[in-house]
């Protein structure tokens, strides 16, 4: 193989699809001479992969952009040229307008455009400038490189796989249906061969995703679209996969089948995120949910009653256009009675292009930080509250790596807490019985338990659960 020649450096933004998606990128790069580095300062080509679903997140990029420019400047001093691309969902959604408003990008792409990322760097490189925004009919998964071996082995013992992709939900608040496309599902065994190499590569956790993972209907095994349920069922067998979650889901998709796989899967881990978005009828039915608070309720409970020890987090969107006082009384209602291990929350941004920028009754920001400020504070005693219920168990942890102090290492707990435990660097990829000792405020820390210290799970944040 030839030597590295060049030196990429990518950043992410958003969703865990753009982590996987820039890595995809990384590995379709390799066979040109490109070498990951994490210096943005030494790289020929920097990529941003960007977000749009808030303001804060297109933001974010143009100020890093700004960076970008006098890195550039700095190399072409040199006498040294950096290629500048903005890939992701900012790029599909302003195309063009990015080179306007920022001269030092030479290369703007959407996501269904990656696999073609070698022919747009040559286009750049001949013509200054390229922009594909399209979509393309044809299977770009198909056409990204696999990693290698040693590359899948750099990145950790866990990963992330992109089962489907795209929406076809229109929630009224979301850019995804637009910058992403329409809903679609990689086949079965496209995806079970990328875990079964994953594993041979020393991979033990996978995390099927997709913007609305289980809609998931790839065509299965025997011809026929398959649900997430069976897809999980068969990739729970590929050896070496110890561990399976999946991200994100609709609650409107959450059907029986897949709620059986969290009673009948060991593997599959008990952590779910179902976002909610509002605790009131009236703004789900104007978010264009397709569900009211009493179907999400009733969701959960089926969970549990197939998974008591089930740790659920949500999203929340606060001051969606229209919402009262009352609507957000619901919300926090919601919370106490759900009582979610964490969540996000967020205040409503209007999205261009989308049904909720253009509504009356947009919310002044002074009442969307209040309402987020109280949502956030209640969400965070009942995080705690769950932390605290996990004080003296035992459960398994997943080592992913070192920890900031010699002989600590950090994995993740079955409910997805980091859990900090000093052990061997050698025990990384290993799942051990830990008993946690102390909770901190970002992590717990755990001590290796005997072998025969009995699994124990935390209570489950039942229904009416106090912080
Ligand atoms: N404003 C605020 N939050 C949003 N989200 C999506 N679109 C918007 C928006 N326009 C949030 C939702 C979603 C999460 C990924 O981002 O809560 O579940
Ligand atoms: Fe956006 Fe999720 Fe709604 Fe799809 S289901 S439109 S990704 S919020």
């Amino acid at each position: 193989m030839n030597e590295p020649r060049k030196q990429l450096y990518v950043k992410s933004f958003g969703c865990q699809m753009n982590v996987y998606d820039s890595r995809r990128m990384a590995d379709t790069l390799a066979p040109l001479g490109y070498a990951e580095t994490a210096s943005a300062a030494s790289a020929d080509l920097i990529i941003l992969n960007t977000c749009h679903i808030r303001e804060k997140a297109a933001e974010k990029v143009y100020s890093e952009l700004g960076r970008v420019r006098r890195l550039k400047e700095a190399a072409a001093a040199e006498g040294r040229r950096v290629v500048v691309a903005v890939a992701g969902c900012v790029a599909q959604a302003e195309g063009e307008e990015i080179i306007r408003r920022a001269l030092s990008v030479d290369l703007v792409f959407g996501p269904q455009s990656y696999h073609r990322l070698p022919e747009l760097l040559e286009r750049a490189a001949r013509d200054g400038k390229a922009v594909d925004t399209e979509f393309p009919i044809d299977d770009k998964f198909d056409r990204l490189a696999a990693p290698s071996a040693a590359a899948t082995r750099a990145r950790g013992v866990t990963s992330f796989v992109t089962v489907q992709e795209g929406c076809d939900k229109f929630c009224t608040f979301c850019v995804v249906p637009y910058t992403r496309g329409a809903e679609i599902s990689r086949p079965v065994q496209k995806i079970v061969a990328e875990i079964e190499r994953l594993a041979a590569a020393g991979v033990r956790e996978v995390t099927l995703i997709g913007q609305n993972v289980n809609a998931y209907h790839g065509e299965g095994t025997d011809g026929r679209p398959w649900p997430l349920a069976r897809l999980l069922r068969r990739v729970a067998r590929v050896e070496g996969i110890n561990r399976l979650r999946y991200t994100t889901s609709h609650p409107r998709d959450m059907d029986d089948e897949l709620i059986m796989v969290h009673r009948d899967l060991p593997t599959l881990m008990p952590q779910l995120h179902l976002p909610v978005q509002s605790g009131s009828d009236r703004i789900l039915a104007a978010m264009n949910r397709r569900h009211n608070r009493a179907d999400y309720v009733n969701i959960v409970k089926r969970l549990r009653e197939a998974r008591p020890d089930l740790a659920l987090t949500s999203d929340f969107i606060v001051g969606f256009p229209g919402e009262t006082d009352g609507d957000f009384a619901d919300t926090l209602s919601l919370v106490d009675e759900i009582g979610y291990a964490g969540a996000f929350s967020f205040k409503y941004s209007p999205r261009p292009g989308t049904p909720g920028a253009e509504m009356a009754d947009q919310i002044d920001d002074a009442v969307k930080s209040d309402r987020l400020q109280r949502l956030q504070a209640a969400i965070d005693r009942y995080q705690a509250a769950f932390n605290r219920r996990c004080l003296h168990r035992t459960f398994e942890v997943l080592f992913e790596r070192r920890g900031r102090h010699p002989d600590q290492l950090v994995g993740r707990s079955p409910y997805l807490q980091p859990v900090q435990v000093a052990a061997p660097a050698a025990s990384i990829g290993e799942i051990a019985a830990v008993t946690v000792t102390e909770i901190g405020s970002n992590s717990l820390f755990g001590a290796l338990a005997s072998k025969s210290a009995q699994m124990s799970a935390p209570r489950p944040a039942f229904v009416g659960a106090g912080a």
